[in-house]
């Protein structure tokens, strides 16, 4: 059956020019990608993104660092890719989660680093299951930003909403 999983180009990855090599790497899938855009993190979305998180000791870090200020690339990269079997296909080729234990042809394994401090740099972020995986896909975008039906969606009109329109 078709799944659904996000993946998150880390500003370290943005910053050392991985992005590329990341999706010729993913690529080897075969997986569709459904949305794609760039984001500017804000502390709110990193909170709720790393909110099993909050009480380890490197929570304040790890937002930092989703957030750009450690590499001063305040961006990432957010992409949902589906397909049969799409988390297990892109988490294999991440690589595992600690960029030491990461097998050393993975993405993570190839470009990862464990700073001074202790905090994983391991360039991208995947869904570890299905449900995380709808919960961040429903966090980072909107139904009208995926072209495909994932999830139920519902109707709604906005009154007096501001909205950015081309002049
Ligand atoms: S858990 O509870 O450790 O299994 O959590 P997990 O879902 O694997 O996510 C951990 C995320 O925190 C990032 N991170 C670290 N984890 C553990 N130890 C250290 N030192 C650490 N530094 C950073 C880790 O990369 C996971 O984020 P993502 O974006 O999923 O890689």
């Amino acid at each position: 059956m078709s799944q659904a999983v996000l993946i998150l180009i880390k500003p370290d990855g943005l910053k050392k020019s991985l992005t590329g090599n990341i999706l010729t790497r993913l690529s080897e899938t075969k997986l569709e990608i459904v949305a794609a855009k760039m984001v500017r993190v804000s502390k709110e979305l990193a909170e709720e993104h790393y909110q099993h998180l909050k009480d380890r000791p490197f929570f304040p870090e790890i937002i930092k660092y989703l957030r750009g200020e450690l590499h001063d690339r305040r961006k990432v990269m957010a992409m949902i890719y589906w397909g049969k079997d799409a988390i297990k296909k892109c988490r294999d080729l991440a690589g595992a989660t600690n960029p030491e234990e990461a097998e050393a042809t993975s993405i993570r394994g190839s470009y990862g680093r464990i700073t001074t401090s202790g905090i994983y740099e391991n360039v991208i972020h995947v869904s570890s299951n299905e449900a995380e995986a709808e919960r961040e896909i429903k966090l980072w975008f909107s139904p009208d930003e995926i072209i495909v039906d994932l999830y139920p969606t519902k109707e709604t009109v906005e009154k007096e909403c501001r909205h950015k329109a081309w002049a």
